[in-house]
C-alpha cells in the first residue's frame, strides 16, 4: 500500500509544476476586454451561430415597435430618397450592376453597408454604384456628373488632396521613365527615399513592400527571428491589415494559434508582457487612441447608438510610454504601425506625435504619393534577415514589385512635397484647426435638437448618435443625397483630407446638418422611453434566438424558413 503522504507530495509536486503556468493563464484571462472582440475564438463560435434573417417591408419600417404614424412616416421618407437615388445615379448604378454578380469585393462591401436584417431591401431601392469619373480639390464626381464632398480619404491615402497625389505620380513617372518597369533593381531616386523616411523615423534600416499588410507581416516576422519567441500581442480592436496572425477574430476562416489580443490601455495588459517570456512584439495601430479596444467603426455594426469615441492625447501617450518601458525591459520588440496614421497626426509620425520611440515602425498608403505600397522602417538590431555566425538561418522575405521604380518615383515627390513651405503650413496648428471644426459642427447640431455628433482623432471622424435608435445608419444615405460621399463603412469613419478650407468645411457642415433634419423629419429617430440601447440589443437577441430555434415570427423572414 502507497502511504498517503507520497499522494500529498506528488500533489504538491504537480501544484508546484502547474502554478505558474496557471497564474500565467489567469493572468491573461484578465488581460482581455470584455467584449467579443476581446475573445478571438468566443466570437468566431458566435459568428458561426449567427442566423441570417430579414426584415420584410412591414417590419422594415418598425424594427422598434414604432407606431403606425412613425412607420408611415419612414416609408414615405425612404421612398422619396430611393427614388432620389434611382433618378441621380442611374448611370453609376447600371455600370456597377454589370460587374457586380463578378466583383467578389464589391458584392462583400455592398452587403455590408447596413445590419443585415436590413441589407436586401435597402440594396434594393438605393442603387447608387461604385463607379466615380473624376476627382478634384475636395470633390469626386461621379458617372452621372453628380460631384460629392469627398469624405472616404481614400482609406486613409489622401491627406493632401487628390491634385497633390496626381502630380506625385505624373511628376514620380517622369522621373523614373527612362529605367521604366525594371524590377529586381533599384532606381537611384530610391536612395532619396531610404535616407529621408530613416531621418523621419528615426530608425536604421528599411524595407519597402508592396501593402501595409506586407509590411506588418515582415515586422512581425522579424521580431519573431530575432527574439525567438513565438507569440504577437495585438490589442482588441486594432486593424493591421488583414493577414492572419492580426486577425484571429471573425474575418479569418482559421485562428491562429500564436497570437494574444489584450485589453489597451490596461495595466493587465502591462502585466502580461512583463511576465511571459513567449511574446516577441507587440503591435500597436495608434488610430485606436480614438476608441480603445473597439473594432473598426462600421454602419453595418450599428445595432443600436452604442458607439462612442473620444480621443484624449496624453492619456494614449503615458499608455504608450508604458508599452515601451515595458517593452525595453522584457527584449519584447514594440512596433508601432502607422500604416494609418503616419504623416497625418505630425510630419514625424506617431512616434513624434505621441513623444514615444518604437523599434519598428510600419508606413503605407500615402507614403507613395497615391500608388501601392507598405515600408518597414526598423532598428538594425531587428532589421537584418541573416546571421553572421548562422549563414543557413535566415529570414526570408522578398516581393516581386517591391521597390517598383514608379512607386519609388511617386514616393519621392511626396517626401519632397511633404517638406515644402505649403505642407508645413497644412501641419501648423493641425489639431486646432480640426478640433474647432468638430467643436464646431458639434454646437450647430446640438443647437439643432439632432441628435448626432462627431468625434475625431484630428483629420479622422467618426458619427456617434445621441438617442437610442435602429436606424442610425439609415444616416449614410442622407448624407450621400446631400452630397457627400462616405466609404463603405458609413457614417463609422470620415476622413478628411488637410485641404479642406473653411469654406469647404462649411459646406459639409451645412449638408449634415440638412441631412440630419431630413432624418430627423422622416421618423427614423422616433423616440420612446422604452427604447434603449439595451432593450434594442436585447430585441435583437431575441429575433436570432428566435430566427435559430423557434418557428418564424409572421415579419421576419429566412431561407430556413422559407
Ligand atoms: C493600421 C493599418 N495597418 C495595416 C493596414 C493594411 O494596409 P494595406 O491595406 O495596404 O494592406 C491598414 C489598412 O487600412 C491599416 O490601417
Amino acid at each position: 500500500m502507497i502511504h498517503p503522504i507520497v499522494y500529498y507530495a506528488a500533489g504538491a509536486c504537480a501544484l508546484a509544476v502547474l502554478y505558474p503556468a496557471l497564474r500565467a493563464r489567469l493572468q491573461l484571462s484578465r488581460a482581455k476586454h470584455r467584449s467579443l472582440a476581446g475573445h478571438s475564438r468566443m466570437a468566431r463560435r458566435f459568428a458561426s451561430v449567427v442566423p441570417y434573417y430579414e426584415y420584410d417591408a412591414e417590419r422594415f419600417f418598425r424594427a422598434d415597435a414604432a407606431p403606425d404614424d412613425v412607420a408611415a412616416a419612414r416609408r414615405d421618407g425612404f421612398m422619396r430618397l430611393a427614388a432620389v437615388f434611382t433618378e441621380r445615379f442611374r448611370e453609376t448604378a447600371d455600370l456597377t450592376d454589370d460587374i457586380v454578380d463578378a466583383v467578389s469585393d464589391l458584392q462583400f462591401t455592398s452587403r455590408y453597408r447596413v445590419p443585415f436584417q436590413f441589407s436586401r431591401f435597402v440594396r434594393e431601392h438605393f442603387k447608387a454604384g461604385v463607379f466615380l469619373q473624376s476627382s478634384s480639390g475636395v470633390t469626386v464626381t461621379d458617372m452621372d456628373g453628380n460631384r460629392f464632398y469627398d469624405l472616404t480619404g481614400s482609406y486613409g491615402v489622401n491627406l493632401f488632396g487628390y491634385d497633390f497625389y496626381k502630380e506625385c505620380i505624373a511628376r514620380g513617372s517622369e522621373r523614373v521613365r527612362d529605367l521604366g518597369p525594371v524590377l529586381g533593381a533599384y532606381h537611384p531616386i530610391t536612395t532619396y527615399n531610404v535616407r529621408r523616411l530613416l531621418e523621419i523615423s528615426g530608425l536604421e534600416e528599411i524595407s519597402f513592400h508592396m501593402s501595409g499588410t506586407e509590411a506588418v507581416m515582415q515586422a512581425v516576422r522579424l521580431a519573431r527571428y530575432h527574439t525567438g519567441r513565438s507569440h504577437l500581442v495585438r490589442f482588441c480592436g486594432a486593424y493591421h491589415g488583414w493577414w492572419g496572425d492580426v486577425q484571429p477574430g471573425v474575418g479569418n476562416p482559421i485562428a491562429p494559434g500564436e497570437t494574444y489580443t489584450l485589453q489597451e490601455m490596461d495595466d493587465a495588459a502591462i502585466k502580461v508582457l512583463r511576465t511571459r517570456r513567449d511574446v516577441a512584439c507587440v503591435l500597436v495601430n495608434p488610430l485606436q487612441a480614438l476608441h480603445p479596444n473597439i473594432s473598426a467603426p462600421g454602419d453595418s455594426t450599428l445595432v443600436d447608438s452604442g458607439r462612442s469615441a473620444h480621443f484624449d492625447r496624453a492619456a494614449y501617450s503615458t499608455w504608450l510610454g508604458k508599452l515601451r518601458e515595458v517593452c525595453s525591459e522584457r527584449g519584447i520588440v514594440l512596433i508601432f504601425d502607422e500604416v494609418f496614421v503616419g504623416f497625418r497626426l505630425s510630419l514625424g509620425g506617431a512616434q513624434e506625435y505621441f513623444g514615444v520611440k518604437a523599434d519598428m515602425v510600419t508606413y503605407g498608403k500615402s507614403v507613395a504619393g497615391g500608388l501601392p505600397v507598405g515600408v518597414l522602417c526598423g532598428r538594425r538590431q531587428f532589421m537584418r534577415r541573416f546571421r553572421d555566425d548562422r549563414p543557413a538561418d535566415i529570414c526570408f522575405a522578398r516581393g516581386t514589385f517591391n521597390s517598383h521604380p514608379y512607386v519609388m518615383g511617386a514616393m519621392s515627390e511626396f517626401l519632397k512635397r511633404i517638406d515644402s513651405e505649403p505642407v508645413h503650413g497644412l501641419y501648423r496648428d493641425l489639431d486646432t484647426v480640426w478640433n474647432l471644426r468638430a467643436q464646431a459642427l458639434n454646437e450647430r447640431l446640438q443647437s439643432a435638437q439632432l441628435p448626432v455628433r462627431v468625434a475625431n482623432l484630428s483629420s479622422i471622424w467618426t458619427i456617434c448618435y445621441q438617442q437610442p435608435s435602429r436606424y442610425n445608419w439609415m444616416f449614410q444615405y442622407y448624407l450621400r443625397a446631400a452630397g457627400l460621399a462616405l466609404s463603405w463603412v458609413g457614417t463609422g469613419r470620415l476622413i478628411f483630407s488637410l485641404n479642406y478650407t473653411d469654406a469647404d468645411f462649411s459646406d459639409v457642415c451645412d449638408a449634415m446638418v440638412s441631412a440630419a433634419h431630413a432624418m430627423q423629419e422622416d421618423g427614423w429617430w422616433w423616440a420612446s422611453p422604452r427604447l434603449t440601447n439595451k432593450s434594442i440589443r436585447r430585441g435583437v437577441l431575441k429575433e436570432m434566438l428566435q430566427a435559430r430555434w423557434l418557428s418564424p415570427i409572421g415579419s421576419m423572414s429566412s431561407p430556413r424558413m422559407r
